[in-house]
């Protein structure tokens, strides 16, 4: 029996990228609708799980995607409200690849490095710091800092972040160089995930750190998120410190994304979310 992916993006057109990893990951046909909202929604999902029943269900699968996160994850309540009981289908969530990238990130980081009782600063507060802030705060780092460049929406975040995960995430404000380089001074790890094309962290601010052990980066598009970091760094030495750039990380990235597809097909009852798939990039880690 084919599998087939039922992609559903709330971007007027869906991903070109998202669907050709599903192909690279042995889909065989991908039913593709742009335009998703929560309201729209269920009657596509009743066409994936009333077409195919019992154990022919887990051949079908849904990817949700879309470059605005919280619409996607709407959208993904509303695909679990559509099911009937046992009567659904595994589906994937990974808006704007804010799942699949944070948790590339963070075991990139991890890489032969223990993260327990250490301090994190990431500049960027968007999806992909706020889950990369999740993993390690789970992985066990003593603090992390998650910056903003308004200390609001700094405190907004971490309110959101206590209310859906129940951690605490410290606030930081990135308004300028000097306070980038000031939340540095005693940090063990730096990670960049500003926006792309944006330099976030200087080279004065990381060598002027005290402790920093490890710095990633996850902007792939000139100039770098950190100055003097190249964007093909898997793990380079400089100055004592470990450096991975956007390459590295999004090579991971792209096996975890392939690695969550693939186990879609394993049954008809899985939902991949933030949290399962960094469970998924732990696996493909050790493999
Ligand atoms: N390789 C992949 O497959 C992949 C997938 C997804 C994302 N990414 C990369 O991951 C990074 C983070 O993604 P995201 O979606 O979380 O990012 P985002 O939401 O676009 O941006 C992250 C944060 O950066 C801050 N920011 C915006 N403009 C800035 C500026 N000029 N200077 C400093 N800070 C600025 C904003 O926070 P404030 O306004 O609060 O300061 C924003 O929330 C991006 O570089 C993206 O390209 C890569």
């Amino acid at each position: 029996m084919k599998k087939l992916l039922l992609h559903l993006d709330t971007d007027p057109i869906p991903s070109a990228f998202d669907q050709a990893v599903a192909y690279d990951s042995n889909v065989d046909n991908i039913i593709a609708y742009g335009g998703i909202t929560r309201d729209n929604v269920t009657p596509h999902v009743h066409g994936m799980i009333f077409t195919r029943g019992g154990k022919n269900l887990k051949n079908s699968a849904i990817f949700i995607g879309g470059s605005n996160v919280s619409a996607s994850e709407m959208v993904g309540r509303a695909v679990k409200k559509a099911f009937f009981g046992p009567v659904k289908v595994s589906v994937m969530l990974d808006p704007n690849g804010s799942n699949t990238t944070a948790a590339a990130i963070v075991r990139k980081v991890l890489t032969n490095y223990d993260v327990t009782g250490k301090k994190v600063v990431i500049v960027g507060a968007g999806p992909v710091g706020q889950r990369a802030a999740l993993f390690l705060l789970k992985e066990g780092a003593a603090e992390v800092i998650i910056t903003s460049r308004d200390i609001t929406r700094s405190k907004a975040i971490a309110h959101q972040m206590k209310d859906a995960y129940g951690v605490d995430i410290t606030l930081g404000e990135a308004r300028s160089d000097e306070s980038v380089s000031a939340l540095l001074k005693d940090a063990h790890v730096a990670i960049a995930a500003g926006p792309a094309g944006v330099c976030v962290i200087s080279e004065s601010a990381w060598m002027n750190s005290n402790n920093l052990e490890v710095i990633a980066d996850v902007n792939a598009v000139p100039p770098q998120g950190i100055e003097g970091l190249e964007v093909m760094d898997n793990g380079t030495e400089r100055e004592g410190i470990r450096f991975y750039g956007a390459i590295a990380i999004g090579n991971f990235k792209m096996k975890v994304h392939r690695g969550a597809i693939e186990s879609l097909y394993e049954s008809n009852d899985q939902f991949l979310d933030e949290t399962t798939i960094y469970d998924i990039a732990c696996k493909v880690d050790k493999q």
